[in-house]
């Protein structure tokens, strides 16, 4: 279980991206050391997975591990794999994953997990879910007591749709609002074509658990950001050091 007020004591101070910036390097960091050579890894989407992309990239070409082989779980983790010379093959050619590195919007102390920030949660889950050892990697404002409190659940929908679903996200009992691109006005489109609507649930969410199982129900819903008994490995960076905190 999570030190949750060994965390919170340093949470506000550390949630301005001055402090996040050097705690997602330092967390990315000590994630790579548990890929061992002949690994099968995915590779999660958003800046802190990107970190671990470009380190786990060092290390390779360092010649620390050898014959590494990634799944990506975006075009932009994809993108990423290849600049930084980690060599990806695709998720229907393996079948297993070894190792997945993802970061996080929110973890409680279950280890349950809010993601879909960057729109990646449909592959990601399917990454993450076939993973031997999912690995989530968050700084210490991402730990939170209960889920959904502050951040809403990213849900991928068809766009064919998308007034049925908002309708039935609202029975509920949340607050759907389509995801729109910042400088266009229109709604981001996720790579596998669809749109994102985040839920926010007035008061948090009580059961995690139910309330993803009866998203995914919703006709038309391609997948939810509520990742429930998927992530065995949580590591925290604190601010108070390169110290991480492995749950
Ligand atoms: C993408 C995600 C990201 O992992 C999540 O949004 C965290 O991103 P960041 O590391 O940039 O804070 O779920 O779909």
């Amino acid at each position: 279980r999570v030190n949750l007020s060994r965390i919170s004591a340093v949470a506000a101070e550390s949630s301005s991206p001055v402090f996040q910036d050097p705690l997602k390097r330092a967390v990315a960091k000590k994630a790579v050391e548990l890929v061992k050579p002949g690994m099968i890894v995915g590779l999660g989407t958003g800046s802190t997975a990107s970190m671990a992309i470009e380190e786990l990239g060092k290390l390779i070409g360092a010649g620390k591990v050898k014959d590494i082989q990634a799944v990506a779980t975006s075009y932009q983790a994809r993108v990423l794999a290849r600049q930084f010379g980690v060599k990806t093959v695709d998720l229907n050619d393996v079948n297993v994953i070894d190792i997945a590195f993802d970061g996080a919007d929110e973890v409680d102390g279950q280890m349950n997990v809010i993601k879909g920030g960057g729109a990646a949660h449909t592959m990601e889950k399917v990454v993450n879910t076939m993973a031997k050892k999912t690995v989530i990697l968050v700084d210490q404002s991402k730990v939170v007591p209960q889920l959904g409190l502050t951040f809403p659940v990213p849900v991928e929908v068809l766009p064919f749709a998308i007034s049925p679903v908002l309708r039935s996200l609202v029975d509920l009992g949340g607050e759907p609002e389509i995801r729109s691109a910042l400088r266009k006005d229109g709604p981001v489109i996720t790579d596998l074509g669809n749109m994102v609507v985040d839920v926010r649930f007035p008061g948090g969410i009580k059961d995690p658990a139910e309330l993803e199982r009866r998203i995914n129900m919703i006709p038309g819903v391609v997948e939810n950001g509520l990742f429930i008994g998927i992530v065995q490995t949580v590591l925290v960076a604190t601010k108070d050091a390169e110290e991480t905190l492995i749950i």
